[in-house]
């Protein structure tokens, strides 16, 4: 029989949760890429983690010999990653500093680390894990440690990290001014509004089938930054602009500017990585299908109904009110419909009761659309993979239960992959 290794009786640890993000003015380019400092601002919309989230557990214990980490169940090699070690290190430091001032603190810098870490979606799903991942390592990580942290300095950590994952510290709407200092202290996110400023908006993902491994955001972006003339021009002359009409859109919840917005600035990252020596090309046929059919409808419509905007894969994010949300579905599942051997609940499960009562998605047409059922062409089941609806949501949480631990009291993984 193997004994367990015994438990320090003074062995801390936490459970958090964190959202993932999704730009609507993207960074795509890095100034610093040791200490991932931005070649433009960006901004985000924080998604529920009712939906999606990362949840991690640090367990901190004076026996715990090597600092350790599985990710959803599987044990990674913490020297191999740099980012990861950089995280640690500066967060040791800084409660290195507090035991320094106060000798009578607990020298809980000096303790080994152990850290359990899951996402609810899967991996296939093609969803970037990074945001939401480092954002709840750093989060868990202050709480561990305790370490007194405003939202902004908390964010500069999980800058370190992966430069999204600065924006997943808050919920709402965040923004990451890039700052101009060379040593990072200015480059951190800010709250522009709360998740309760705009609870009317929410997002459908769409889940894109895609075979190829594309290129990680991290080697692209050195590539546009090194190659690009384009990008140079996005850099100086576009962002600053666009991040202030942006901020003033979501501050009046002007819908329509979001969303023009949102499209415009996709559209010109995808261009960037098409200027891009050798180009790089992210979006797929279905990503295009996806650009034309919101282009028709908002045409169609007196006001804009949805805004479309892709990160680094072919995935769609569609943002629009909740009130277009039963049109959108119906056209979204009649248009790219169910793969073949998905159940509709697998598809598209409707977390938020959307679809009324009586309506059949993938096959009820909603009326005010018929005019683009005969000018866009139905794709091949399973060209979406699965539909994600969502809505704007808050920032990192605790969790109390130990039941969400994803390591037990010994600070290893309840379960192993
Ligand atoms: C297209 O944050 O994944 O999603 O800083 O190298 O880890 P690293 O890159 P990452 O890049 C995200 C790029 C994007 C746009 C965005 O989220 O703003």
């Amino acid at each position: 029989m193997t004994r367990s290794a015994p438990v320090s009786p003074v062995a801390r640890q936490v459970t958090c949760t964190a959202p993932v993000n999704i730009a609507v003015v993207k960074y795509w380019g890095k100034r610093d890429a040791k200490l991932i400092l931005p070649s433009n601002s960006s901004l985000s919309v924080t998604l529920s983690q009712d939906d999606l989230h990362s949840r991690t557990t640090i367990s901190l214990a004076p026996t715990h010999v090597t600092d350790r980490m599985w990710l959803n169940g599987s044990e990674c090699s913490v020297p191999a990653n740099e980012r990861l070690v950089n995280c640690l290190a500066a967060a040791r430091r800084h409660r290195e500093a507090l035991e320094k001032a106060n000798p009578e603190l607990p020298r809980w810098s000096t303790w080994g680390i152990h850290i359990g870490s899951e996402n609810n979606f899967p991996t296939a799903a093609g969803l970037a894990s990074s945001a939401s991942g480092y954002a709840c390592l750093v989060f868990t990580l202050a709480q561990v440690l305790e370490l007194p942290l405003t939202g902004p300095e908390l964010s500069r950590y999980a800058r370190l990290g992966s430069g999204s994952a600065c924006r997943s510290i808050m919920g709402g709407f965040v923004a990451w001014n890039m700052g101009t200092q060379a040593d990072g202290t200015d480059s951190q996110a800010y709250q522009v509004a709360p998740e309760t400023h705009w609870p009317e908006l929410e997002a459908l993902i769409l889940v894109v089938n895609d075979a190829k491994k594309g290129t990680s955001s991290t080697v692209g972006m050195q590539t546009t930054v090194a190659t690009s003339a384009l990008a140079a021009h996005r850099f100086t002359h576009v962002v600053p602009e666009r991040m202030r009409a942006m901020e003033t859109a979501i501050a009046d919840r002007d819908f329509a500017q979001f969303a023009e917005l949102t499209m415009q600035d996709s559209n010109q990252f995808h261009a960037i990585c098409l200027d891009t020596y050798p180009p790089i090309f992210y979006m797929n046929d279905t990503s295009k299908a996806v650009v034309h059919l919101v282009t028709a409808i908002n045409r169609l419509m007196p006001t804009i109904q949805a805004a479309y905007t892709f990160d680094a894969g072919p995935n769609a994010v569609i943002y629009a009110p909740r009130d277009h949300m039963t049109r959108l579905l119906q056209l979204f599942t009649y248009f790219f419909p169910a793969p073949t051997d998905v159940s509709t609940r697998d598809f598209f499960n409707d977390p938020y009761a959307r679809v009324p009562e009586g309506v059949v998605l993938g096959r009820d047409f909603p009326a005010e659309y018929q005019a683009v059922r005969d000018t866009f062409a139905v794709s091949t089941p399973g060209a979406v993979k699965r539909i994600i609806h969502t809505r704007v949501g808050d920032g990192p949480r605790v969790l109390s239960s130990p039941e969400a631990s994803v390591l037990n009291a010994q600070g290893l993984p309840k379960s192993l992959k």
